[in-house]
């Protein structure tokens, strides 16, 4: 990879603000208008026929939305992207454009449990077919292709256990086949790996995450190319999930950090992920930076930095493990990933609550497993907080 593409700071804090004269705000405004005034009938209809470019109504699109897009569209690496209410609302609407009943999609039961829900209600509700197949073999997803399918969908690092998917071998597999390949990329974010240098098609984000980055923002952003972003917006514009203006700005305003929060992301987490290693209460750790993960190979391969994510398994039983969760004091409990603060789970109680004991178990979600994210404090806290709850068990 060439490594001149990973650095996106400036892009970061320049690309698609709009800084309009005469009066040339630095940073851009928040449009926090539902519509938008026309001077004449003839205007009005050269923007409803799309013979001209402006602005028509905010679910169809808004000028603060916009500026998110395109700084994503810069920070991703494509021509094109659109900004949703959530992640969900960018994954359900990428899946709306692209599936119709009687499709198959190919997967992998290590996605997020509300995409697993959407995926279920779709072959349940809407007669799409859906084949699940181990996430880290490529060959599964080959053997699982057939000429229904219209789409390959993944998520990488996983959440909670942070497998790897090669990108590129997956990509090759989607091009042989003529299927796009879609790719959820929000534990990476495009400061630590750009799927598109791959020959990803679809990148969507659950910008609620890092892109946001404060835990004070819902969002979600699909980034591809200009065809397909193109018919993404006509579902957005049909199901409505476009994104509000006021959190399009805390979007903005949070992407312009991206970078060197990311930084400090990855720094604290690498720190921590080798401190639990050589821990007497931990048995396990899940980190793709360390060099024990099975694919720290295809980590280095196609990621610059591992994220913030970090996941291990208590030397203990469910009560020594939610009794260390309980203990943290600066790690907060709550069930979200990417922001400021370290946040802190045990997923059986949260993201993976509703899962089968069995089905847990073989993806191995186990009672002792604890996940944090960790934030971007004085990383010497965050380890005292640990060792203090490692204690208290
Ligand atoms: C990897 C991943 N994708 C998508 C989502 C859904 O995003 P949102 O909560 O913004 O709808 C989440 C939420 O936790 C997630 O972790």
């Amino acid at each position: 990879m060439n490594l001149k593409d990973r650095w996106l700071a400036t892009k970061a804090v320049h690309a698609g603000e709009r800084r309009d004269p005469p009066i040339g705000p630095v940073s851009t405004p928040i449009y926090e208008t539902s519509v938008f005034v026309f001077s004449s009938t003839q205007e009005l209809i050269d923007v409803v026929s799309q013979r001209k470019e402006g602005y028509l109504y905010t679910r169809f699109d808004n000028p603060t939305v916009t500026a998110v897009e395109k700084k994503m569209s810069e920070l991703e690496g494509v021509k094109a992207s659109a900004a949703f209410s959530s992640g969900m609302a960018a994954i359900a609407s990428t899946l709306f454009t692209l599936v119709s009943s009687g499709d198959h999609i190919v997967t992998t039961q290590d996605i997020y449990g509300g995409t697993i829900s959407l995926f279920t209600e779709m072959s349940t509700r809407f007669g799409v077919d859906v084949s699940w197949v181990e996430a880290t073999d490529v060959d599964a997803f080959a053997d699982a292709v057939c000429s229904r399918t219209k789409a390959i969908y993944v998520e990488t690092p996983t959440n909670p256990t942070l497998k790897l998917v090669d990108l590129a071998q997956l990509s090759k597999l989607g091009e042989e086949k003529g299927i796009p390949v879609i790719v959820d990329s929000t534990f990476a974010t495009p400061h630590n790996m750009r799927p598109a240098l791959f020959g990803v098609d679809v990148i969507v984000h659950s910008a609620t995450k890092y892109l946001g980055g404060h835990n004070d923002v819902t969002a979600g952003v699909v980034c591809g190319k200009t065809d397909f972003i193109q018919k993404l917006k006509g579902t957005r514009k049909m199901l409505g999930g476009t994104l509000d203006p006021m959190a399009a700005w805390l979007l903005l305003r949070g992407l312009k950090t991206l970078d060197v929060r990311m930084q400090r992301h990855n720094a604290n987490t690498m720190k921590v992920a080798q401190w639990l290693e050589k821990h007497s209460k931990v048995n396990r750790v899940y980190y793709p930076g360390l060099e024990s993960h099975p694919q720290n190979g295809l980590a280095n391969d196609q990621m610059w930095g591992f994220g913030g994510v970090v996941s291990f398994e208590v030397d203990g039983d469910y009560d020594t493990t939610r009794r260390f969760v309980e203990n943290l004091k600066l790690c907060l409990m709550a069930p979200s990933l990417g922001g400021t603060e370290t946040l802190v789970t045990q997923p059986v109680t949260s993201s993976h609550y509703f899962m089968k004991v069995e089905e847990r178990v073989k993806a191995g979600i186990t009672d002792q497993l604890v996940r944090l994210s960790i934030g971007i404090e004085y990383v010497e806290d965050i380890i005292a907080d640990l060792d203090q709850a490692f204690k208290a068990i």
